[in-house]
């Protein structure tokens, strides 16, 4: 197969607010991006997603947006991002924006003028129900935030759904108007140069036309969250959102033929992987890469792991790319629901699987969760529904530079504490050190640009039990094997014939066992990446 750019790449997501701060307000911004791209170039990634960088009230933090247009005067100015921009492509390095389409923030000027009358040309932009025969909302869903996701509005006398904060205003997706001026601001980025975007809550996109209640969910268990109360069902994952990711793509293909690559659209979508697979397209193509989270929450265990890779490829559509993901701004980092050993162990595995990886900034470190101090926390989530770990604060903490004041990440108040291990835990100091889990990804990330059978290489579980998990990577004369041991105890794996005189390429820890006698003995916590003698 030739290979596309965004297959063989590794993204990096990026989160500006926690990256790299400039001018002295605690709060990163484009030019420390741009100060900071040779670090991505020397890590070894090809590609970064930047979390919403749009005008906002910063609500939630730039996913709600009230100019898809422009650029929030605390990231910069559009000359800024032109110029970040020009730096990366000068890198080789890609772009990807964070495209927000299921929800505007309340401050748009679209929403104002829906919101002014009910016979306002734009009141059919957003999601306006007459209330239930009390009074009470039109229907019972329940916004991912907790609460109700309907919205009073007292002048209009009517509700508007709001999937998340009531600062965020669903669109109505079923009105071609949206469709077309949302359309427009894909190619406004395109236009500029852009590589493609990740697309918010795309599963969220379309609700059900007659908006019936949602089944209850009798799992339900207050500390889930109140979201959980009922079952998404007609709320999320409509058919006719098929046919707006399918919109998408085409003019995401449109810009592809220009020399500059494909431009690359993929889904943030939370759902089972039978009902995930439907955004690969159908009659049409669809987004090019469903975001694929199952590693974030599969319990770690090496035998119901081989068998959640083996569905997950067996699922696949024909010509679906596979795709990986560690950790992201809403979730746990892996280096706290599994340990450093075995974070070390997940790095490997996010950097050997099938599919194109996705790593999150600060995992490269092994960066855990903060604690945030009541008096300190700033996400929503944790705001409203408190005591219950949803809030998204512990992860998005600022970027560890080096040892100086604020680990370099600013010369003010971070607008979110450091990490308490900042003085040894940085990017500085774990770039000089030989066993670091910064210098195993970048190992990794180097031997993933000389091993084509790692990027686009077939994939083959060995036969293992226990703790140990192995597959084979293989692309033409070249044969690798990866083998992790998610235990505590070693391990012996016995090697295929022809892999019977492996050497190890690269260990989890320092130097590697060598292989004998057609086995391979793994220590606790070690991964090995083996290549035939
Ligand atoms: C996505 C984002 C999350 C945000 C939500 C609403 O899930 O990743 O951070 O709060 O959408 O836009
Ligand atoms: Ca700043």
């Amino acid at each position: 197969m030739t290979a596309l750019w965004w297959q063989t790449a590794v993204i990096y997501q990026l989160y500006p607010r926690s990256f790299q701060d400039t001018n002295g307000d605690g709060i990163g911004d484009l030019k420390g991006i741009e100060r900071r791209l040779d670090y991505l170039t020397s890590l070894g990634v090809d590609a970064m997603w930047i979390s919403p960088i749009y005008p906002s009230p910063m609500v939630d933090f730039g996913y709600d947006v009230a100019d898809y247009c422009g650029i929030d005067s605390r990231f910069g100015t559009l000359a800024d991002f032109d110029k970040m921009l020009a730096q990366a492509h000068a890198r080789g390095l890609k772009v990807l924006l964070d495209f927000v389409p299921n929800h505007t923030s309340d401050q748009h000027p679209w929403f104002a003028e829906s919101r002014s009358s009910r016979d306002n040309p734009k009141r059919d932009w957003y999601l306006w129900r007459d209330p239930a025969p009390d009074g009470g909302p039109p229907n019972n869903w329940i916004s991912d935030f907790g609460g109700s996701a309907w919205k009073w509005d007292a002048p209009t006398g009517q509700y508007y759904y709001h999937a998340f904060l009531k600062e965020q205003a669903d669109l109505n997706w079923r009105n071609p108007s949206v469709q077309a001026a949302m359309y427009d601001i894909m190619r406004f980025w395109f236009d500029r140069g852009v590589d493609g975007f990740r697309i918010d809550v795309l599963w969220h996109m379309v609700k059900a036309a007659d908006f019936p209640d949602n089944p209850p969910n009798f799992d339900y268990r207050p500390a889930m969250g109140e979201m959980n109360r009922v079952l998404q069902l007609h709320s999320t994952d409509q058919p006719e959102v098929h046919g707006i990711a399918a919109d998408m793509r085409a003019i995401a293909d449109r810009y592809g033929a220009d020399g500059q690559g494909e431009r690359v659209l993929i889904g943030e979508i939370y759902l089972p992987v039978d009902r995930l697979m439907h955004y690969y397209g159908q009659e049409r193509a669809g987004v090019h890469l469903p975001f694929n989270f199952q590693l974030i929450d599969a319990p770690w265990e090496a035998r119901s792991l081989a068998k959640l890779i083996a569905d997950y490829e067996a699922a696949l559509p024909a010509g679906g790319w596979p795709n990986w993901v560690l950790g992201n701004h809403d979730r746990p980092r892996v280096a706290t629901k599994r340990g450093q050993a075995q974070a070390r162990v997940a790095a490997m595995l996010l950097l050997t699987l099938r599919g194109t990886p996705t790593l999150y900034y600060g995992d490269e470190l092994g960066l855990s969760d903060v604690a945030i101090p009541a008096a300190q926390v700033q996400d929503p989530r944790e705001l409203r529904e408190p005591g219950l770990a949803l809030g998204r604060d512990p992860v998005r903490t600022p970027m560890p530079w080096d040892g100086s004041e604020n680990a370099g990440f600013t010369k003010a108040k971070p607008w979110l504490p450091l990490n308490a291990d900042w003085p040894t835990r940085n990017v500085a100091r774990m770039a000089e050190e030989p066993h670091s889990i910064l210098t195993l990804y970048r190992r990794l990330l180097a031997m993933r640009r000389t091993h084509a059978s790692l990027s686009i290489g077939d994939f083959a579980l060995l036969d293992t039990e226990c703790d140990l998990l192995a597959y084979e990577r293989r692309h033409g004369a070249e044969r690798l094997i990866v083998a992790l041991n998610l235990g505590t105890q070693s391990q012996r794996l016995k090697l295929p014939d022809w892999a019977s005189n492996c050497r190890p390429l690269l260990s989890t820890l320092a130097a590697a066992a060598p292989a004998g006698d057609g086995a391979l003995l793994l220590r606790a916590d070690e991964g090995v990446i083996l290549s035939p003698e």
